[in-house]
């Protein structure tokens, strides 16, 4: 597989300063965006809504990597796509069989993401590897940046690293930073999201190039 990418997080952005704030990490070569939809049920806590990535979609060329927090996915699938979104990932928790929704994102012409929280089992996501561009392991419980990373993604990502039938991109996301990015990456993550890791660092292509190099080490 290819060699290990950050991801950076807008969530830990400066929001009255988006475009601006896009730029920076564009211009330091990240591949892409993540970006956060929460829904106040599924997480606790609220974020972007479908005009924001509408918004982003102009300032930037960069793939935008949107991540469901959301009991409803269903219903939202298409204005995300239709928003900008490139890759879109669902919850397997609020989803009884997400092959359906996996096969809709596909229609629509993005990549489909599947993810789970540190409390399910990788092995529950066995029957839909075939329908799944992507595999977002959470190394939270998602909601706010800046959390713990929790090692429970670890093993997650290398029993998908190890599966003869997973072919999607594996993913982590949640207290990726220096201290955590080298064991996340050698246990086969190839995109990890880092939000207050980049957006908190004055100087982000000096963070990116960091991390990028101890995913890599
Ligand atoms: C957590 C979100 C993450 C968050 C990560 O609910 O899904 O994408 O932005 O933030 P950090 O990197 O600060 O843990
Ligand atoms: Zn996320």
């Amino acid at each position: 597989s290819a060699a290990p990418v950050v991801l950076p997080s807008v969530l830990a952005c400066d929001f009255a300063r988006m475009a601006d704030e896009v730029a920076t990490v564009e211009a330091a070569g990240a591949p892409a965006l993540h970006v956060d939809i929460m829904d106040g049920h599924f997480v606790p806590n609220l974020s972007i809504g479908v005009p924001v990535v509408e918004a982003l979609r102009r300032v930037t060329d960069l793939p935008l990597d949107v991540h469901l927090m959301l009991d409803n996915p269903a219903d939202y699938v298409k204005p995300f796509r239709e928003a900008g979104a490139d890759i879109i990932t669902v919850h397997a928790e609020v989803l009884e069989d997400p092959r359906p929704l996996l096969d809709e994102i596909r229609s629509l012409g993005a990549l489909a993401g599947l993810s789970l929280n540190p409390p399910m089992p990788v092995e529950k996501l066995e029957p839909w590897l075939g329908h799944c561009d992507l595999i977002l392991v959470m190394s939270v419980m998602p909601g706010f940046g800046g959390q713990k990373f929790d090692p429970v993604a670890l093993d997650k990502l290398a029993w998908l690293r190890d599966h003869p039938d997973c072919d999607a991109l594996r993913e982590v996301d949640g207290g990726v930073n220096a201290d955590t990015i080298a064991a996340a990456a050698e246990a086969g993550a190839e995109l990890l999201v880092a939000g207050t890791a980049v957006f908190g660092a004055e100087d982000r292509s000096a963070r990116l190039e960091q991390l990028n190099a101890l995913a890599r080490s």
